[in-house]
Order: C-alpha cells, then structure tokens, then sequence
C-alpha cells in the first residue's frame, strides 16, 4: 500500500518512498546505491560545489547535482549510466589536475575520500602535462596545519567551522584556481582548535599537529572508548601503536556525539604517556615516599586500616572517590566503605545535584530526564548557570544543532554574558539573588525580579517542551523551585543537570555519597539498605555519613584517623590548612595517575591506570550509560578495579567484610543491572556501542540533603581537565590555552 505521505520515485529501476523534502542523494544511500560527493555533509548546509554527485534524472536536459536535488513523486533516476561515470571521471580529473599525488606520504592516504573516489571512478592515467600550482604548508596552530595543494574545495571545513561550532575562523581567499582556506588571523587562527575541520576535511589538505607524519592508519589499532574530559561522554576512537595512542576522532560518526569531539576530546590523550606518570607502588619510610612492590604496598593498606578501624571504629575513617573511575569501581569503593568497615563516611566531589534532580522529579524522573539527543532536536531550550560552551562543548554543540535544524529558541540565565548569546533568543542576567534567586522569583514571584526576568518567564510560558539544563549553582531547594516552574508549561518539560568530569554522574548513581546506596537508596532506609547488606554480606551502617569537606575538617580536628582517596585530590578541591596534613591523621591511602597535592600527602600511593587503560562503564550528566573500552596498557599502573577486588580478598582474611568474587568489569555489571535502580540495562546494548539511559525512579525518598558548599563546579574550560589537565602536554601549547586563566 502506498503512504500517501510519502513520495515515490524510481532510482536505477526501483521504486522507493521517501519523505518529502529528502534529498536525492540521501534517497539512493538509504538503498545502498552510492553517489559519490564531497561537498555535501549531512547537517551541513548544501554547496553544490564538487559536482562529484551528478546523476541523470530522465527528462532533465543535463545531469543533476543529487546533492541538492529533492526528491519528487514520479522522478525517474540513473546513477550507473555510461554518461554519468563520464562526468565522476572529468570531475576527478580536474580535482587532480594540481593534486600533488603525494599519497605515499601523506597522512591521509589509505583513508582518503579522493583516494578511494579515484580508485572507483577515476581515470587511470592524467592528461596533464603542465606544471602542477604548488604552495607551501602552513601551521595555523599547534593542531592545525594546511596544505593548499591538497584542497578540493569542498568547504566542508568552512562549513563546519561556522555552522557546527559557531566559531566561524575559516574563510575562502583567491579565486578559480588560486582559491585557498585562509584562517580568521590572516596567517594563523584563534579559535576553539576543536580539530572539527581536520576530521571533516575529505583528503590530507588538513592535518592534525599531533598525529601528522607518525603513522599510517593501517599500521593502528582502534580502541571506541569515551572521552574522559568532561560530563558529556562523546565517543572517541583512540588510534593506537605500540601501546601510544596517536589520534583521537569519532569518523565513524556512532555514540551519541556523531562526528563532534572538542579540543580536549580530539587531543587530550598524552597524559597517559608524561613523565612524571606514577608507574610503582610507593610507600612512605622514614617520612620519605619510597617505591615498594605491590604486595607491601596492598599489605600495608590492609593491616593499618583493620588496626585504626579497631583502635578508632568506622566513624573515624573517611573514603573520598572519583567522579572519573568507572561505575563499577565507584560500586565497588563504596562497597568496601560501608561493607568491610560500616561507615557511611564516603564522598566524592559533587559538581551537580544528581539527587536533588531526581528526588525533586519523583515518579516523573525517568520521563523528565533529558539525552543528549534531545537536546539536537528541542524546539525551546532554557540554560542556566552554565557556560556550556567552555564547560559542556556537546551540549553547546547540540544546542546549535537545534537551532540551525529546527529554528529552536535558546533562553539564556546566567551572571555573566555567554558566548552562545549570539544565537540565543533571551540572554538574561541572573542579578543579586544569583540565578537560584531567580529560579526562585520564576517559580514563586518571591524575591526582586529584575525587569528582564519578567519577560524571560513571559516567554517561556508560551514555549512547550521546554528542555531545562543547568548548572551547579543550582541545587535542593533552587532545583525543586525549577522543577515546580517546569510543570506549571505546556507539554513535557525535561532537564539536565551539568556536572564536570566523565563520571560525575556515575559517581552519584553509585552511591559515593554519605547518605545515599547505588541507586539513591537512603543510608536510613530499612529495605533499601538490607537489600545491599545481603548482597555484600554485611550489615549497611543507617546513619548519614560525613561529606568530603566534613571529613577534610574531621582531620583537622583529630576526629579522622584515615582517608582512602581513589583518584581524586582532595586536598586541592577542599583544602587543608597550610597544605598540610593534619597530625591526628594517621593514614592516607591514595589510588592516583600523578603525584598531586593529595598523593604527596600519602602513606600509600598506588599507582592506577586511567580512563584510556581499563575497561568498564561511565554514566554522562544526562544519565546515559556507555562502555569504556582499554585501549592500552597501563604499564606498570593497575586498575581501580583490581586493586579494591585485591584489598576486598586482604580484609576479608582480616574479618572485614567478603571478598569480590568478580573478575572483570562486565561481571560487577550484571550485579549492578540486577541491583542498581536505573541500571537495569543490557549489557551488550553497550557492548555494541550504544548508549542506555539510566532510569532513575522512586529509589530516592524526601529531599535532597546537599549540605551548602557540598556541590560545586571546578570551573574548567575548553583547554583545562581539573588535576589532570595539568598533565596534558600539547593543549597548553595552544595558544588560546594559555590565554585562558
Ligand atoms: S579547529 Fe575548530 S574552531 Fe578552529 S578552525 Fe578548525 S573547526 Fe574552526
Ligand atoms: S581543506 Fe579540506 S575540508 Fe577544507 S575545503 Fe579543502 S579539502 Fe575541503
Ligand atoms: S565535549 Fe566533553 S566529552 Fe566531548 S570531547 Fe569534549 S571534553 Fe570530551
Ligand atoms: S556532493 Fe554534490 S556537488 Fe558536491
């Protein structure tokens, strides 16, 4: 039966229905026909500039560019004639008229579009004999370099720049065939150096400053893994060789990002490699950190912590983790906490109120949680206190994806003027009361209202749909006033909480929080905490535990006798006096990729392999949980899964709590899906690739209990990653890098 809303027409002799408005060369690639083409970019605008797309069309005088030709009932098309190779073949032809045909070395040789077009289409022999246009590279950046011979002209690279970033830095200099892409600083650019136009460009015209002339693309390994930089969670595929990695991209377009890494995504891997990368275990030995073997070093963890847990009890012993390790390593840590030692003394530092967000959201949580894909297709979008272009680039990237694609109207509220006011529809200052001030008089009119926010809640009002992302200054009460506002429109309101590192979220869902379980269970909740407690095998302590800044002053004071730290630096975000650690502290075991403020301050430093080296999964701020994938060895380093299943056996020989049973990642998985409120998600939807949202429901009971100061934002921007941004090695060297505090 015929859709009479669809269009029909006839390519190569079979029939297809399309929707209307479909472009001709996206009607035969969803038959698998190909039409070759190099201008045209799904999501980017039409510019008919290759003709590489020609296709004859019957009744049409000449042949057709299929990249701009919409699809029309009745349409009769041919992409396999005799006339049509002609045109790919005279195409080509002139494409390599002053192509240097340097393939044997040039980066993108073996990966090239022009390369394989040739192959397909193109002549075997040239015509020309004429002295090829020759100019000479140019470094635009220490990520950007251009080779004008190399150039099609595509302006895939303009497009992108301009369209997708927002950045604009790219333009088109010369005419005919001087044409050349110039850079926004006449011999340089300033800009975001997303690398977005050296990924996007079709040939080896743009090259990447890190990966350019180290290697060719078959002689790698490819690792998908997620990006370990912000709370957004892109999909990256790590070019591997010899246990380096030497690229980061996403050309395979999957996950939840398509084609779209930031700076730090395409370009902040070489942490993993630096010098100062801790590589043994060390110990500290006559008041001297000292390298020693694993087996001291996870002996000594044991027997001191069995000791002071004996001598002081579990009120005195503090677990501060990570919001960059896996969930099952954050599962496993706060497991061994309040398990092997009864204490609800476990942390982490909080960079968004995930459980402020779903307890305000109650039995509406699952569908009121927004995905980053969401975000690309809202028709009305509200930002508060976030700047998302420097603290969540995907997010920033999604957003003007739905503004290019679906004209959608982008309300800002923040302090300070963002740069995505530009495209926004408001851009509203959030004036004394700060921005949950402003929640609060949009919610309740309690407050002064400064005139704009009058005519900012005017106008969301008559918006529906409205998807609501903010930040970490907005938390408890601020989220519950928003949430209130949000039913009161039309349609479903969703939201986003925009929290800091890879698994900030993850952290959260996990339970590496003084008063929750996995799964926002509350510590004083009997079913909840019984359930862990058979599955752990061990009575769950009901009273709330203290913060990462409450266990800090605990020290101070003498009332914490240890600290487990695992990946993160504590002593930076929270402080102690003077940097120093406190006399009644009595042990500090410390899990750590470099020598921080915190691991200098340690008994026991393990050394622990990053993102990048382990397996396992992370949670992004919106809730999607997707898979990390090893792509190299840590050398030296282990991961926090091994180290806490190896503790868990040593205690559990001292009396402390069981042993984990559980060899690999995957296995805690299926004991976290089966237990974790949310998480009951497959296993192999992540193993192919996929992401899954996590479900949060009614697992959290009454208010969210953040104490002030307990949730905050590090404040990163594009160039920066928290502890370990310092330990980035080709991102300083940008330019724009250090130009940014
Ligand atoms: S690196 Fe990014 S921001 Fe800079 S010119 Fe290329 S696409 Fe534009
Ligand atoms: S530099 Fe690359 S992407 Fe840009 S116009 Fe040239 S070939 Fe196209
Ligand atoms: S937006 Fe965030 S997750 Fe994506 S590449 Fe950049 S830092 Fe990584
Ligand atoms: S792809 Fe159609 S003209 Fe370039």
């Amino acid at each position: 039966m015929v859709d009479q809303k669809l269009v029909t027409l006839k390519i190569n002799e079979r029939e297809v229905q399309v929707a209307p408005g479909t472009l001709v060369i996206e009607a035969t690639r969803r038959m698998g026909i190909e039409v070759p083409s190099f201008c045209y970019y799904p999501g980017l605008s039409l510019q008919a500039a290759c003709r590489m797309c020609l296709v004859e069309v019957e009744k049409a005088p000449k042949l057709q560019t299929a990249c701009t030709l919409v699809a029309m009932e009745g349409m009769i098309v041919r992409t396999d004639t005799p006339q049509v190779h002609a045109a790919r073949k005279g195409m080509l032809e002139f494409l390599l008229a002053n192509h240097p045909l340097d393939c044997p070395v040039c980066d993108k040789g073996g990966e090239c579009e022009l390369q394989d077009m040739t192959f397909r289409y193109g002549a075997d022999k040239s015509r020309f004999i004429e002295e090829k246009l020759h100019q000479p590279e140019e470094k635009w950046s220490e990520a950007v370099y251009y080779d004008a011979p190399r150039c099609i002209l595509c302006f895939r690279c303009v497009r992108v720049c301009d369209e997708g970033m927002g950045v604009k830095a790219l333009g088109v200099g010369q005419r005919g065939v001087n044409s050349v892409i110039i850079p926004n600083m006449q011999d340089h650019l300033d800009c975001e150096e997303c690398g977005m136009c050296i990924d996007i460009c079709p040939v080896g015209a743009l090259t990447s400053g890190t990966y350019r002339y180290k290697t060719r693309p078959w002689e790698m390994t490819y690792a998908p893994t997620i990006c370990t930089h912000c709370s957004n969670g892109c999909k990256v595929t790590l070019s591997v060789r010899n246990n380096e990695i030497l690229r980061g991209n996403n050309r395979d377009l999957s996950g939840i990002n398509g084609e779209f890494l930031c700076v730090k995504g395409r370009f902040g891997f070489d942490f993993t490699r630096h010098h100062e990368r801790l590589r043994l275990p060390m110990i500290r030995r006559n008041g001297k950190l000292q390298a020693t073997t694993w087996e001291e070093a996870l002996g000594e963890i044991s027997t001191r912590l069995a000791a002071i847990h004996k001598k002081h009890g579990p009120a005195m012993m503090g677990f501060i983790g990570s919001n960059r390790t896996s969930n099952e390593e954050n599962y496993l840590f706060q497991r061994i906490a309040r398990a092997a030692f009864g204490t609800n003394n476990i942390d982490h530092h909080r960079t968004a109120d995930y459980a402020g967000l779903i307890s305000a959201l109650g039995d509406r949580a699952a569908a009121a949680s927004a995905t980053m894909e969401h975000i690309g297709q809202a028709r009305a979008i509200l930002l508060i206190g976030n700047d998302a272009t420097n603290q969540n680039p995907l997010v920033a990237w999604q957003i003007r994806a739905s503004i290019r694609h679906n004209t959608a109207r982008l309300y800002l509220l923040n302090a300070e003027p963002l740069q995505l006011g530009r495209q926004a529809k408001m851009s509203v200052a959030s004036g004394q009361g700060g921005e949950a001030g402003a929640v609060r008089w949009l919610a309740t009119g309690a407050g002064d209202a400064p005139g704009e926010l009058a005519a900012l809640k005017e106008a969301l009002t008559k918006e529906s749909d409205l998807l609501i992302l903010f930040g970490a200054s907005i938390t408890g009460a601020a989220i519950k006033d928003l949430v209130a506002f949000g039913s009161t429109l039309a349609g479903q309101t969703r939201y986003i909480a925009l929290g800091d590192y890879s698994n900030s979220r993850g952290a959260s869902d996990m339970g590496l929080l003084p008063d929750r379980l996995p799964g926002y269970a509350s510590v004083s909740e009997k079913p909840g905490r019984n359930r862990y407690g058979q599955l752990w095998g061990a009575a769950i302590p009901s009273g709330k535990g203290m913060s990462a800044r409450e266990m800090l002053a605990a020290a101070q004071t003498g009332k914490l006798k240890s600290l487990y730290v695992m990946g993160a630096n504590p002593v930076k975000t929270f402080g102690f006096k003077d940097s120093k650690r406190p006399p009644g502290l009595e042990f500090v075991v410390v899990h750590e990729l470099f020598m921080t403020e915190t691991a200098q301050l340690a008994d026991v430093v393990l050394p622990a392999a990053s993102a990048y080296e382990k397996s396992g999964t992370v949670t992004n701020t919106a809730g999607e949980i997707q898979r990390l994938q090893h792509a190299l060895d840590p050398s030296g380093a282990r991961t926090d899964f091994d180290l806490l299943r190896i503790l868990s056996h040593q205690l559990a020989k001292l009396g402390l709590g069981t042993a984990v049973n559980m060899r690999s990642p995957e296995a805690l998985f299926d004991e976290i899906s089966a237990n974790v409120a949310g998480y009951d998600v497959a296993l192999s939807t992540l193993i192919s690739g996929g992401a899954a949202l996590a479900a949060p429901h009614l697992a959290v009971d009454g208010a969210s209990t953040a104490v002030a100061g307990a949730i905050f934002s590090s404040g990163d921007n594009l160039f920066t990653s928290g502890t370990l941004g310092r330990y980035f090695t080709m991102i300083p060297s940008l330019k724009e890098a250090e130009a940014t505090p």
